[in-house]
């Protein structure tokens, strides 16, 4: 039997407080905060960024910089919260002078990030950049050939729905980067809809499919509140 919503929580709080004290990698010796991710830990849709910066390193949130505020615009434009999706990161500590995330600190990371997306059973995971984006699609193809189109992936012992898409930190610094990131957004609601592949469609998406309507976004994930 799967576990509770609460039992899964609880074991995120476990993994929080051991990622604290992470000294798998030497970046521990220069962050000030580890990063765990914030968020709904039960949240149907999940973000996966690079790696703290400067803003995050200090606060121990992840995405509460320039790019968290683009991510935080975004999210509102398609009707969603930052209360209503769980962010985290690749590398939880940040590199020095925000430099690319080193292969052996991304292979120390990653059980953190693949024990979160076991936890959290997000419907749909969207990853920003291409660290992230290949780390979780197992693939070396570029954030550029691959954004914006739903992949299926088994992570964490479920289907999901992968979409990638920019780093917002890209969009910042470019202008028509921004749009595509703004339209590959707005296909999200309409992801979070789809059923999964292989899985049975729920009473209420039979019950729409013979009204023959449109399947109208799903509603926010329970609020469980972690950290905030
Ligand atoms: N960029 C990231 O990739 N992650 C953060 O948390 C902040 C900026």
């Amino acid at each position: 039997m799967s576990a509770s919503a609460e039992e899964r929580r609880e074991r995120l709080v476990d993994l929080y407080r051991e990622v604290q004290g992470c000294t798998k990698c030497p970046l521990y010796e220069t962050r000030t905060k580890a990063v765990f991710g914030a968020g709904n830990a039960d949240a149907d849709l999940m973000f996966v960024g690079e790696a703290p910066g400067a803003e995050e390193d200090r606060q121990g949130l992840p995405f509460v910089g320039r790019a968290g505020q683009l991510l935080n615009q975004m999210l509102e434009e398609i009707g969603l919260a930052r209360d209503d999706v769980f962010i985290a990161n690749v590398l939880k500590s940040r590199p020095p002078g925000n430099r690319d995330p080193q292969p052996l600190e991304i292979q120390a990371c990653e059980p953190y990030l693949f024990e979160q997306v076991r936890l959290i059973e997000p419907r749909v995971l969207c990853t920003l950049g291409n660290f992230a984006t290949k780390l979780l699609t197992g693939s070396p193809t570029g954030i550029t050939k691959v954004r914006g189109t739903p992949q299926v992936h088994d992570l964490g012992g479920r289907t999901v729905f992968l979409l990638p898409l920019f780093h917002p930190a890209a969009a910042l610094r470019t202008p028509a980067v921004k749009e595509t990131l703004r339209a590959d957004f707005a296909t999200i609601p309409e992801l979070l809809g789809r059923p999964l592949p292989g899985s049975a469609p729920s009473a209420e998406e039979i019950a729409e499919a013979e009204a023959g309507e449109d399947a109208p976004p799903p509603p926010p994930a329970d609020q469980l509140g972690f950290f905030g």
